[in-house]
């Protein structure tokens, strides 16, 4: 699958006024979980940050304990910070990371912007190793300046 062959897609689900904003966020999931066959969990987090924590949104994959995590800890904590995104091609090689599951070998984050504000992330996990290129940035960069238009 191209990756840009996505683009139609997801703009007719953020476009889609039958659905609530999670449901067009779960929808995304979905999508990018069953069209990308090394997008092996999809999910968001979104920030608090009078707390300075973020917070497990509509998500596709294996059930994560990791509902709640602290501004600056594992991968979607740093870029909670760093406002810039974060590919980790070995999670072995870690150290400031929160293991999910032992079937993941390879990460993604990146921060959805809404004014300039870092008010969330897109965060993918894959079985795959060094699974994710700079395609993938730049499409996960406009699955989320997408996003940003429903907020
Ligand atoms: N691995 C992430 C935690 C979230 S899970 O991948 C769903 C991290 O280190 O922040």
């Amino acid at each position: 699958m191209n990756l840009s062959e996505l683009h139609h897609p997801i703009s007719t689900i953020i476009n889609n006024n039958t659905q609530i904003r999670e449901e067009k966020l779960l929808s995304i999931c979905h999508l990018l979980n069953t069209s990308i066959s090394y997008y092996n969990w999809v999910g968001f987090y979104f920030a608090n940050h009078e707390i300075q924590t973020l917070h497990l949104g509509p998500y596709v994959g294996a059930e994560t304990d990791h509902t709640v995590i602290p501004f600056g800890k594992g991968i979607c904590g740093q870029v909670a910070v760093s406002n810039a995104n974060f590919v980790v091609p070995d999670v072995s090689a870690q150290d400031n990371y929160i293991a999910c599951s032992i079937t993941v070998k390879s990460e993604i984050v990146v921060p959805i912007f809404v004014d300039g504000i870092n008010i969330g992330q897109i965060d993918i996990d894959s079985h795959t190793i060094n699974a994710f290129t700079v395609e993938d940035e730049q499409f996960l960069e406009y699955v989320c300046k997408e996003i940003s238009y429903v907020y």
